[in-house]
């Protein structure tokens, strides 16, 4: 079987397992980014954020980019009036600045109008073609541009009114397109294909594995994986026939070749992905298609996909006709980018689709990041209990007497033991609405130990009994919020980076060993604790993380469905109606 001839490559897996490659798809520069976008890229940077922070001698990549050809965007560039080269970086620019603001830290961002991506499609198909895995026919079938795909039979639906038919899945119009493409033959991979997909933990969740083994479970027809120049001419040609354009979904997956540099060999110090992260609509692309084209070429495919499911709005498609695309940059706004961040991950959950509700961000947002994490740093950090701004260290007695003698400080002490152990778990699976729900399990408890320890009750300064017991007070609270801060570094970079600033925690003290040290994990029975020395509070941070958010008038999910170009337009006619008014 030709999966297991490739199987050989493993043998290179030490220098596998010292790089962890994450990619994101590339995203469609028809139209600006939405959050169901953002939603994609944030899964694959916690992931990386995780992975740096639990695995730090490993060198994790992650590629993101924007995919640039095809009709799609040709049509979208000229209902817009703009170039389509220009239009390509226009929106490719609103995806990098979107990213940015959401601390996506993205070690590579390919185009695939670049040169570099160009010349590996070109290797791809010669490698294709030389194994004898591509022919030329005639094909004919319905085509649906906006999923850039020919649908079946099965996949339509035929509107009787109008005789229009619509892809079934997407509800995108279709039509018949007759014309002599290149074919791939797909048909010779299903079973080395199946067989790829039943490797342990390849899908995940494992419902869309199941998706897929149905898909396979049908023969498999060759694909046509290019389009007449004359049709699809925002494309790259096929090598050696001008006549013809490559198909846009096989230019696009090769992104995740071209990154790394293929096909020059440097490419292999990270092959193949360890995780790529796709939306469950491009599912079949990248669990059928991607891994036998790979087979076909002689590479190895992915070693995981992590599929995630959709956004809706107020229990919606988001989609520009219905004036409910959620746009990123608007919505943070309101929540911050941190916030949105945080509201995705903790709400979406990747085996069914999410509902973005402005009520439901700001309950969410409101209880858990400004009253439960930002309000116990506050509490901790009042001049009145904490005169001199210190991060102490816990008191031997005060210690043993606040875990044996009261129920919330034993609670407490039961969650912060567990935290690394069972947010590492969540993690591995990216979970991260489980980790949410775990550190914030852990900070309601923090809450409620310090509403019984009353440390208002005790009088700071000093070293009476009082003023030690208070200390300890402090010194517990502080390391449960210094532990949550660091488990969820991944999740919120920046907001969790301030809280560990205020904190005074160091750099080189943030990584997943460190929450092995705190009064919850003793070193030994014997000491106190395992926590930091007593240190200063950086003064110059603020103790406010999150503001809570009060609800205003208009909605958030302020739309943003015109094109950069197009708005530029709209000013000049605006600047134009003036001028003519004025004159
Ligand atoms: N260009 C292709 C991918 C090629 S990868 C080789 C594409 N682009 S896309 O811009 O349409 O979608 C990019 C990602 O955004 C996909 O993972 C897709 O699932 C995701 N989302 C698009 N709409 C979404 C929601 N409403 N909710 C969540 N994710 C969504 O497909």
């Amino acid at each position: 079987m030709l999966f297991s001839k490739i199987r050989h490559l493993q043998l290179l897996g030490v220098r596998y397992r010292s790089s962890h490659y994450v990619t994101t798809p590339i995203f469609y520069v028809n139209a600006a980014p939405h959050i169901g976008h953002l939603y994609s890229a944030v899964i694959a940077d916690a992931h990386c954020r995780y992975q740096r922070l639990r695995y730090p001698d490993t060198e994790v990549r992650l590629c993101t980019g924007t995919d640039e050809h095809g009709t799609k965007i040709q049509q979208a560039a000229a209902a817009h009036e703009v170039p389509v080269g220009q239009y390509c970086d226009e929106i490719s620019a609103l995806y990098r600045g979107v990213f940015k603001e959401a601390r996506i830290e993205y070690d590579d961002f390919i185009r695939t109008t670049e040169q570099r991506h160009k010349s590996a499609v070109s290797d791809f198909w010669h490698r294709l073609q030389s194994r004898g895995h591509i022919y030329s026919a005639a094909y004919s079938g319905w085509y649906c541009v906006s999923d850039e795909t020919f649908l079946t039979d099965s996949q339509l639906r035929l509107d009787e009114a109008s005789g229009a038919r619509y892809s079934l899945e997407s509800g995108h119009p279709v039509e018949w397109t007759e014309e002599t493409n290149y074919m791939f033959r797909l048909s010779q991979f299903q079973d080395d294909v199946r067989h790829w997909v039943k490797q342990e933990a390849r899908i995940r969740p494992v419902k869309f594995e199941k998706i897929l083994l149905d898909t396979l479970s049908e023969p498999l027809p060759d694909v046509s994986i290019s389009r007449p120049a004359n049709r699809v001419h925002w494309a790259i040609p096929v090598p050696n026939d001008e006549t013809q354009t490559v198909y846009v979904w096989l230019d696009a997956l090769i992104n995740y070749l071209s990154s790394l540099g293929y096909p020059n060999e440097q490419y292999l110090a990270h092959w193949p992905p360890a995780q790529q992260v796709i939306g469950k609509d491009i599912l079949k692309f990248h669990g059928v298609y991607w891994p036998a084209f790979l087979l076909a070429a002689g590479l190895e495919p992915p070693r995981q996909l992590h599929v995630h499911s959709h956004w809706t709005v107020d229990g919606q498609k988001m989609s520009k006709s219905k004036h409910n695309v959620v746009d990123p940059v608007e919505a943070a706004k309101q929540y911050t980018m941190e916030g949105l961040r945080y509201f995705l991950l903790r709400e979406g959950v990747a085996h069914s689709d999410g509902n973005f509700s402005h009520v439901k961000a700001l309950r969410i947002l409101n209880s858990e990041l400004a009253d439960t994490l930002g309000n116990l740093l506050s509490r901790a950090c009042a001049k009145s209990l904490n005169p001199h701004q210190m991060y102490p260290e816990p008191h031997v007695e005060h210690l043993s007497q606040l875990l044996q003698h009261l129920d919330a400080g034993k609670r407490l002490q039961e969650a912060l033991f567990h935290l690394a152990g069972r947010c590492e778990q969540h993690y591995e699976g990216n979970h991260f609405h489980l980790v949410a729900d775990t550190a914030i399990a852990a900070l309601h408890a923090a809450n409620n130990f310090f509403e019984c320890a009353k440390p208002w009750e005790l009088k700071a300064g000093g070293s009476s009994p009082n003023a030690q017991r208070l200390q300890t007070i402090i010194a517990m609270t502080m390391d449960a919020l210094r532990l949550c801060g660091i488990v969820l570094q991944p999740m919120m970079p920046q907001l969790t980076s301030r809280l560990l600033d205020k904190l005074n925690v160091p750099i080189a003290q943030r990584s997943w060993r460190h929450l092995g040290e705190s009064f919850a994990t003793p070193a030994t029975p014997a000491t106190v604790g395992n926590g930091p020395e007593s240190h200063q509070l950086d003064e110059q941070s603020s103790a406010l993380l999150f503001q809570r958010i009060v609800e205003q008038q208009d909605k958030p999910t302020e739309q943003r469905t015109q094109s950069p170009a197009q708005s530029k337009r709209s000013k000049s006619k605006r600047e134009r109606k003036s001028s003519a008014t004025m004159s």
